[in-house]
């Protein structure tokens, strides 16, 4: 099959979140299963330079083949981030992610070969799957290209002003409730769910989420709609890039049969974030956007209870001003026992995972998560919310002994949380049990290998 994936960022070029990974892991499992890839991105100026492959793009390889084309345009893409700045969009996003669905198209019929998928990732290819209803419609170049739509994180769905659907460039027909309007505004999400093909999203668990008018952020009717042609994926990880037994970012090594690394990781973690030096005391980790889905309000409310246990925090985020400040202040606050890392930082990342006893991810949702997996593979326990993707992945040591990796919150309150923490408290002073729970941990698996059989399928019944 020859699939496009089509994505507003891709690592190793331009990450904010785990959208990167994903578009930057799945087209290179796809390729190694034996499928033709390509990827369509944004030139964004974090890219770098890059050979011009003609007037609308640059290009690159990564894999063994995979060509990668990066859409120019220095006003909408010469930018210093991808979606805005100082906590602002950018007030062009529709016309920008317009362009850059337009011109994907436009560069399909330059390179000139048919495409069977076309691949799209949340709301900044929405308008894409429309473009092939109109005007596309009749194009012979596209009339066996069939559109999958993945939903990565339904709140953020692409809403602008309805004066802005002229800047489209479709039928003025679509712009009704059943199709791109919402609530008298364009939304782009909901373009991409309504005419793509198949719809997917990254966890079974989501998936059943989004279809109920508590996690479906408005959108739950057009789900339900497209029931039979929704489906969740879990999201692997790439476990060649997270390998705490070979990771550049971290010296020494470990593995789940020796883990005395970990105590060494452990201090230096402790000596980059001005903590006192204890190793005996256990350390939670958070890595993450600083924004509300994160759940940063629970922690804030909990905070008073955190600081009585024997404990020490770390956390590295940027994000909300709102979130950044209040950690900022807690760290003030709490000399010695909580520390902050405001930015984005790779190194500082990997050196949470691997010097972190336990992984704090209070999420309010969320769609799938790819740091508790990380986490996982790095010995850092999760201590997580009952919610989306962590209900795959994280399997709680006292409900569910047999593959319990981690710890669930009974509930998502103040006393869920510091409940929580205390039965972690309780397996880290066991030293030879929590040994044996933290190989356990690191061995756990959820592979892009599994996935992809899946998007196979996916792939093939859209064609079908
Ligand atoms: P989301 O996509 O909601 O942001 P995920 O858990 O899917 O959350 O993915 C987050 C990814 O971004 C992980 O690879 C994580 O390590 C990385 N990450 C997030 N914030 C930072 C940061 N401040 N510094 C380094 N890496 C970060
Ligand atoms: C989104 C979600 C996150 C998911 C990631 C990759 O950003 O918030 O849960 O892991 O996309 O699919």
């Amino acid at each position: 099959m020859r699939i496009v994936f089509v994505a507003s960022e891709v690592l190793p070029f331009a990450k904010t979140g785990g959208l990167a990974d994903v578009c930057g892991a799945l087209p290179l499992e796809l390729e190694a299963a034996g499928h033709e890839l390509l990827i369509i991105m944004p030139y964004y100026k974090e890219v770098g330079t890059k050979p011009s492959f003609n007037d609308r793009a640059c290009v690159d390889t990564v894999g063994k083949g995979v060509k990668v084309y990066f859409i120019k345009n220095k006003a909408f893409f010469g930018r210093s981030s991808l979606y805005g700045e100082n906590m602002n969009d950018y007030p062009d996003n529709l016309e920008r992610f317009a362009f850059f669905c337009r011109e994907t198209l436009e560069l399909l019929k330059d390179i000139g070969q048919p495409v069977d998928i076309i691949h799209c990732h949340d709301w900044q290819t929405g308008l894409l799957p429309v473009l092939l209803k109109d005007p596309y419609l009749n194009d012979p170049f596209f009339v066996q290209t069939k559109t999958v739509f993945t939903i990565h994180n339904l709140a953020y769905q692409g809403v602008f002003p309805k004066e802005e659907y002229a800047k489209l460039g479709v039928d003025a027909r679509f712009f009704n409730d059943g199709q791109v309007e919402f609530y008298g505004k364009v939304n782009l999400m909901k373009a991409g769910i309504v005419f793509s093909d198949y719809v997917t999203t990254v966890s079974p668990q989501y998936a059943k989420e989004i279809q109920t008018k508590e996690w479906g952020c408005g959108l739950e009717g057009v789900l339900q709609e497209r029931k039979g042609r929704i489906v969740g994926i879990l999201n692997g990880l790439d476990y060649e890039r997270w390998d705490p037994g070979h990771d550049g970012f971290i010296d020494p090594s470990y593995t789940p049969q020796d883990q005395l690394a970990k105590k060494i990781h452990k201090v230096k973690l402790q000596k980059i974030s001005g903590l006192p030096v204890m190793s005996d005391i256990p350390v939670l980790g958070f890595v993450g956007r600083l924004c509300y889905q994160k759940g940063f309000d629970l922690v804030a409310s909990s905070f008073e209870g955190l600081v009585q246990r024997p404990i020490q925090m770390v956390f590295l985020g940027v994000g909300e001003k709102k979130y950044q400040d209040l950690l900022k202040k807690l760290a003030r606050n709490n000399p010695g026992r909580f520390a902050v890392h405001v930015k984005y930082d790779e190194d500082i990342a990997h050196q949470v995972y691997a010097g972190s006893d336990f992984f704090l991810m209070p999420s309010v949702y969320e769609p799938c998560g790819l740091t508790q997996m990380i986490a996982l593979r790095y010995g850092a326990i999760p201590i997580v919310s009952g919610v989306g993707g962590f209900l795959d992945t994280v399997f709680d040591f006292v409900s569910n002994k047999k593959q319990g990796n981690g710890l669930v919150l009974p509930s998502y309150s103040v006393s869920g949380l510091l409940e929580s923490v205390d039965r972690a408290l309780g397996f880290y002073n066991q030293k030879d049990k929590f040994a044996v729970m933290i190989a356990h941990a690191m061995n756990c698996r959820f592979t892009w290998a599994e996935a992809v059989k899946h998007y196979i399928e996916v792939y093939n019944e859209c064609r079908s």
